[in-house]
């Protein structure tokens, strides 16, 4: 099979630099490699496996010639460059949410539902970070016992909305603390010592889209029927890496807690830390720069029947973002689909 040539798009940005590490932790075969970013990045340096590259700016004509790219850009440049991309042959792996609900574009987790591959269109994207570390949590269990219905609480690190919300809780939380005023700009409230129950904008029944993405995505991803009831509370936080969340699911049938632990434990990509008596139970801390969702807390649930709750810990910008795109594109070689 030959190797592929890939273009990794938003290669200066927090997905993007990830991504380039991932790649050279897979050992992800590629013939040649280009790294692209906007006008304010082109002709900087960066160095990939030992070697130098130039970052191009991307527009239209630097996707000649490539098979496979990996976009983390942002919803309108997706908009704007997938078509050209897809135009001229390349399969784009795309993090931004600007065709996740399309219906020709498969919406994949790697390890979850690599079979929607095969219906690509030369587009193929890569959920939201909320709803991917649920994905490789939720699927054996919907396997075994049907999910009928799902509440979902996030505590979601700045890490999330990119570069400059890192910054911001670095600068917030040294003005606090110094007692000096500070003008937030990528969030509403202030971020330091604080926590926002918004993210994204709000939509008309009074959710943010960050929320809506996690009902219709998880909805599209595990085929459930369109109307399955999932409802979810999004909240920042002031963590940098790694987004928590606490999750109610109801089931068609009953599953104990210790049937939901022994799926788990065996579940491809999922790490089981649930042992209270001992304070075990994964946090934020535990998760950054790692790759398995970790799950604890596995409890019955006393409000319904046949529900579990459980709490739930990924890195944002692996599991997230930058390792799901990796691994989509390994599947996209392996599987002969670019
Ligand atoms: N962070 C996460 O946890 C996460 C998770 C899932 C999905 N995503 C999505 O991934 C995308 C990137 O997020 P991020 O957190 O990495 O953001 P970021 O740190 O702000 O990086 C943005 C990247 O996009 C590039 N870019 C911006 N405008 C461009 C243009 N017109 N043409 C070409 N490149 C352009 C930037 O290049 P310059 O440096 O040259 O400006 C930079 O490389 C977003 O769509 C985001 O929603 C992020």
């Amino acid at each position: 099979m030959r190797k592929p040539n890939i273009a990794v798009l938003g290669a200066t940005g927090v997905v993007g630099r990830e991504i380039l590490k991932i790649l050279v932790e897979d050992n992800v075969p590629f013939e040649n490699i280009k790294f692209l970013a906007s006008a304010k990045s082109a002709g900087k340096k960066i160095t990939f496996k030992d070697k130098e590259y130039t970052i191009i700016e991307a527009k239209p004509e630097v996707f000649e010639g490539i098979d496979i790219v990996l976009a983390s850009a942002g919803g309108s440049t997706s908009l704007a460059l997938a078509p050209e991309a897809v135009k001229r042959g390349c399969v784009y792996i795309d993090n931004s949410s600007a065709f996740r609900m399309e219906k020709d574009v498969p919406l994949v987790i790697a390890g979850v539902n690599d079979d929607d591959l095969k219906n690509h269109h030369g587009i193929i994207a890569n959920p939201n970070c909320s709803t991917s570390q649920l994905m490789l949590v939720l699927k054996p269990l919907h396997d075994y016992a049907k999910i009928k219905r799902m509440i979902v609480s996030t505590y979601q690190a700045v890490s999330g909305a990119g570069l400059a919300a890192i910054n911001e809780l670095k600068e917030n939380t040294i003005a606090d603390n110094e007692g000096k005023s500070f003008e937030n700009v990528k969030f509403k409230k202030p971020i330091a010592y604080n926590v926002i129950p918004q993210i994204d904008v709000f939509c008309e029944n009074g959710y943010t889209k960050e929320e809506m993405k996690v009902t219709n995505e998880t909805r599209k991803i595990l085929h459930l029927d369109a109307s399955t009831p999932i409802s979810c509370t999004a909240v920042r936080v002031p963590v940098f890496h790694g987004h928590s969340e606490a999750v109610t699911i109801e089931f068609e049938k009953e599953i104990t807690p210790e049937k939901a632990r022994e799926i788990l434990e065996k579940a491809w990509g999922v790490e089981v830390m649930d042992d209270v008596e001992n304070y075990i139970y994964p946090t934020p801390k535990d998760a950054a720069g790692k790759n398995p969702v970790y799950v604890g807390r596995i409890r019955k649930n006393i409000a319904f029947e046949n529900a579990i709750d459980l709490w739930c810990v990924a890195d944002n910008i692996r599991i997230g973002a930058a390792l799901n795109t990796v691994r989509i594109a390994e599947s996209v070689i392996k599987m002969g689909l670019f």
